[in-house]
């Protein structure tokens, strides 16, 4: 019944395992909180909210200070492979009662998984629109306004050639004013969307990417990039934005010195590797700030919705580490 129970709140999604302890400890009879917390081994608020949280479901009932499931009888065969199965709730001699329960409990956990899979097709297509609007502002900042201003920059070359000497000073600071915002202009669009991840591949354009961060942020990156074949675009895509926004995050918060960028293919994954010897953080204490950690939070969403997936190792003072990984086919 442990096995059967612990698997089922690891897959529980929005139930918890805790929650999934709770109904197991409540059939083997009524108990108040304090009893179950002890029965439960767990602190006696969590257990508590939960009992809390079980009675708006309407799965559990009070009375006085005791709590106890609800029942309603039926329904053994939907229960797999969430719920431990009859003979133990036989075993405690309320089969029905506890089937009722379970019933419950498996159309919430039904109607979890079509809502997580909802949001993740929600976020795929987010993700896409967001994708196909950074190309179109990189195509027209490159197009239009890059070639603009380069042309801009041909002409004040000749005018300087042609002008009286006085002005020449200021005809050369027009023109550096010029070539400083046709670089802005450049890194911009570099950022929304280079061309290179299209026309040449994940691994130049990663190349690319730790350079542009190497000569604008001044540390010194190390890359170790393996010229892979073509990936699935989606792929390409994903493992470049983790590679930009760890080397965004090393810029912004890391203080480091060096940076090490690898990537691998390992058996029938790729591996990408950004490590750093910065000040290091706490995901504790990143976590518990709602407002802190979208870009972590972006890059394991991107990641899961190709496969993959994303282990971030850090410590203070000890650098930090991100890995991506996505298993690829063939
Ligand atoms: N390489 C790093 N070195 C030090 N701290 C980091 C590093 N990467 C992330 N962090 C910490 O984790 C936090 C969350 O990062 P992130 O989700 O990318 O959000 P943001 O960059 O917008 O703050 C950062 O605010 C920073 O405190
Ligand atoms: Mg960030």
């Amino acid at each position: 019944m442990k096995g059967q129970g612990a698997s089922a709140g690891a897959r529980g999604g929005a139930l918890g395992s805790l929650r999934v302890e709770v109904v197991r400890a409540l059939t083997e009879g009524s108990c108040t909180a304090r009893e179950l917390a002890q029965r439960l081994g767990k602190a006696l608020p969590s257990v508590r909210r939960q009992l809390q949280e079980l009675r708006s479901l309407g799965l559990v009932v009070r009375r006085g200070s005791r709590y106890s499931l609800l029942w309603d009888g039926g329904l053994k065969e939907e229960l797999q492979p969430w719920v431990p199965p009859p003979w133990q709730c036989l075993q405690c001699g309320q089969s029905s009662y506890i089937a009722g329960l379970l019933k419950e409990l498996v159309h919430l956990l039904h109607r979890s998984r079509d809502q997580n899979e909802r949001l993740r097709r929600l976020s795929a297509q987010i993700l896409r629109a967001q994708e196909e609007e950074r190309k179109r502002v990189a195509r027209e900042l490159h197009d239009d306004t890059a070639q603009a201003l380069a042309a801009l920059l041909v002409r004040l070359g000749l005018l300087e050639k042609q002008v009286d000497a006085t002005l020449i000073p200021q005809v050369a600071e027009l023109r550096q004013l010029v070539a400083d915002a046709l670089e802005g202009v450049r890194r911009l669009a570099l950022g929304l969307r280079p061309s290179a991840l299209d026309h040449l591949g994940l691994a130049p354009a990663l190349l690319a990417l730790c350079d542009e961060f190497s000569r604008h942020w001044g540390f010194a990156v190390h890359m170790d990039v393996e010229p892979l074949p073509r990936l699935h675009p989606d792929t390409e895509l994903a493992l470049y934005r983790v590679g930009q926004e760890a080397l965004t995050n090393v810029a912004k918060h890391a203080r480091a010195s060096q940076v090490w960028v690898s990537l691998h293919r390992v058996d029938d994954a790729i591996i990408l590797e950004v490590r750093d010897d910065g000040c290091g953080f706490r995901m504790a204490a990143v976590k518990s700030q709602r407002e802190k950690g979208l870009g972590l939070f972006g890059m394991e969403e991107r990641l899961s919705l190709v496969g993959g997936h994303l282990e971030i190792r850090s410590r203070p003072r000890r650098g930090t580490t991100v890995r991506a990984r996505i298993p690829i086919r063939g």
